[in-house]
């Protein structure tokens, strides 16, 4: 298994500041370089520290929940707050070109809606390749249930034991070695 560290970024928990005037005339003023207030120096070091934590990640990994039909707002005030020029990206008048080294982002998008099999849009894991962990020790949802799925589904499987529910948070290398298998291997 490759050794990975993982920086987990939880929106919830960020305390992300809002993107209001300070943040505005701190964007302008820092691509501009010209001086900043007291405010506009505050809300700029959280962005640049945010943007940090991008730039010194190998892979991206997105795990968004579907919030009426979107995604949550706090993703997109994290987007807007982090998509500054000359830090995650160039822009030279004309083009726009990429800043960060990732060679690709992953998005796991989940739903709460059902995925039922006559549905007009028919659920991806009858024809796509998944990738998939029974956590041994799931309170939440029975492992053999997972088990089901996963072999409905012809996942590829592993099974943590003991791991709990939230298997992100007790088991994160091995959850993070899983999905860098299925990026490499869903490449085509
Ligand atoms: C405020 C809110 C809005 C949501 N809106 C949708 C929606 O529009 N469609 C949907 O399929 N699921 C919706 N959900 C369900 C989430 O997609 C679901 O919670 C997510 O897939 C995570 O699954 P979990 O809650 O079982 O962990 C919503 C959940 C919340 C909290």
């Amino acid at each position: 298994m490759p050794s990975v560290t993982v920086d987990v970024m939880n929106v919830w928990d960020e305390r992300l500041p809002e993107f209001d005037n300070a943040a505005i005339d701190a964007k302008y003023k820092g691509v501009a370089g010209s001086a900043m207030n007291e405010a506009e120096t505050g809300v700029w070091n959280r962005i640049k520290a945010l943007v940090a934590r991008f730039k010194q990640a190998d892979r991206i990994v997105l795990g968004v929940p579907m919030w009426n039909f979107a995604y949550p707002y706090k993703l997109k005030q994290l987007i807007d707050l982090v998509s500054q020029r000359n830090m995650l990206f160039t822009f030279d008048g004309e083009r726009f070109g990429p800043l960060l080294k990732t060679p690709r982002a992953m998005v796991i998008y989940t739903r709460g809606q059902e995925y039922r099999e006559d549905l007009p849009t028919p659920p991806s894991w009858k024809t796509k390749p998944s990738w998939a962990i029974v956590a041994g020790a799931d309170r939440i949802i029975n492992p053999d249930l997972e088990r089901w799925y996963y072999a409905r589904a012809h996942s590829h499987t592993i099974e943590l034991e003991g791991a709990s529910h939230s298997v992100y948070e007790s088991r994160p290398k091995e959850v993070a070695a899983l999905i860098e298998e299925a990026a490499q291997k869903s490449q085509n």
